[in-house]
């Protein structure tokens, strides 16, 4: 059965520019994948076809977070006053050794997929712990929701505290047995936690995993310089090559969260392998890491997504990480002229179809697409015309959702769908 969604549509096929449609058709196939988009019904082959009329509402693609930690979420907006590695050792490795208790676990993990929820993001990158059964917890809250992640069980076993240091046999088993159990829209993703944290056996079973089930890679590149010179002195090499030797680096879809200071061969690399940055713009400010060069990144062809980063980021929202994208880009720009300051195209752009792209045909409405949307009622942001005015004296459709990228939030949301279906609040 195909559906008819009419309302004002917005996305971004390309980086450089918005496609608008004002009263727009998007035809959704049974399968949940968008069949046409047009201005008139008449080209949709539309008989017997239901239409939903959303009215003035806007219609854009759903939001897509490519490096967020669960396992974090109580430590959002707290203990923003140390750096990385000492943020780790003081805040979020104490976090993170309570889920080991499922009650626990279950508790905060219902609280943190229904903001993902709320705030419409349909697909998600996410950090879980080396607990294998609460992570099979996250994993089932998040299928039971009928949203798409990728879920890591987090592999970890040196420089943490004893507790988080889990041996590479059980890593490896109780990682096989979330394989077994999750190839869906929920999907297990190999995750390394970052070199300081994984012996060369913790690697190298990592990349047995992501080669033998041909499974998706993430981790965190070079955030930090302090990490980076740990890692030098512990594998004797750049950091991105000290994935690459395990089979981390792009042998499989990879996602590295930060690349503050990527650069040289390890920027090559990535472009020759199509390694993904998640950028985490909140990250990069709460935990002093500095700012990703992302303009440079766009210039010289490197994927880019957006990421939270809760709660080394403090916000879950994607609009909200879009907006700190561009402004951070901003400052950057102030430092070096070349750069210039991320657009609001763009910045959408890797939120939707650049984000999007890391999970398959995701984050556009072009055909082929997954359905994954966001019906926007941004009613209480538009200011009444004067009533003199006339019709330029009204928002056009861009700077509708300009305003509502910057000043709107999760109520504004009035239905979200993920591949086609409707999501319900879980
Ligand atoms: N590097 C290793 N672990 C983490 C983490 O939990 N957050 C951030 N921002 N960087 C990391
Ligand atoms: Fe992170």
């Amino acid at each position: 059965m195909k559906t008819i969604y009419k309302a004002n549509i917005l996305y971004t096929k390309d980086k450089s520019r918005f496609e608008v449609m004002e009263n727009g058709y998007i035809a959704v196939d049974s399968d949940g994948r968008v069949t046409g988009v047009a201005t008139d019904l008449a080209s949709l082959d539309s008989e017997g076809v239901q239409v939903v009329d959303y009215g003035d509402c806007l219609l854009i693609p759903a939001m897509n977070d490519l490096h967020v930690h669960a396992s974090q979420y109580r430590n959002q907006g707290l203990a923003m006053d140390l750096e990385l590695m000492q943020w780790l050792q003081r805040y979020t490795y104490p976090e993170e050794m309570k889920y080991a208790d499922e009650e626990y676990a279950e508790q905060m993990y219902r609280r943190f997929v229904r903001d993902l929820w709320r705030f419409g993001t349909m697909r998600s990158c996410i950090f879980a712990t080396i607990h294998t059964e609460s992570t099979r917890l996250l994993m089932r809250l998040l299928q039971d929701a009928g949203m798409g992640a990728m879920v890591g069980k987090v592999a970890m076993d040196r420089n943490c505290p004893e507790p988080l240091a889990e041996p590479v046999g059980e890593m490896v088993s109780g990682f096989e047995s979330l394989v077994e159990e999750y190839s869906g829209l929920v999907r297990p993703i190999v995750t390394p936690r970052f070199v300081p944290s994984c012996t060369p056996q913790m690697l190298h079973a990592c990349g047995q995993l992501a080669a033998k089930y041909q499974l998706p890679v993430q981790s965190h590149l070079s955030e930090n310089r302090e990490e980076m010179a740990t890692v030098e002195s512990l594998e004797g090499t750049w950091y991105g090559d000290a994935y690459d030797r395990y089979g981390l680096f792009g042998q499989t879809p990879t996602v590295m969260a930060h690349c503050v200071y990527t650069e040289g061969s390890e920027l090559d690399l990535m472009r020759q392998r199509g390694v993904m940055v998640a950028h985490c713009p909140t990250s990069n400010l709460n935990v002093s890491t500095g700012i990703a060069p992302i303009r440079r990144f766009l210039d010289e062809g490197i994927r880019v997504g957006l990421g939270s980063d809760i709660s080394g980021g403090h916000d879950l929202s994607m609009l909200r990480t879009m907006v700190y994208a561009i402004q951070v880009s901003k400052v950057r720009y102030q430092q070096d002229h070349s750069q210039l300051p991320l657009t609001l195209s763009e910045a959408f752009w890797m939120a939707t179809k650049s984000g999007g792209s890391f999970f398959g045909r995701v984050g556009s409405f072009e055909p082929g697409y997954d359905f994954d949307a966001l019906v926007i009622d941004d009613s209480d942001l538009r200011l009444a015309s004067h009533p003199c005015g006339t019709k330029s004296d009204r928002y056009s459709l861009q700077e509708r959702l300009e305003r509502y990228i910057y000043l709107g939030d999760d109520r504004h949301i009035v239905h979200r769908f993920c591949c086609g279906k409707e999501i319900m609040k879980p």
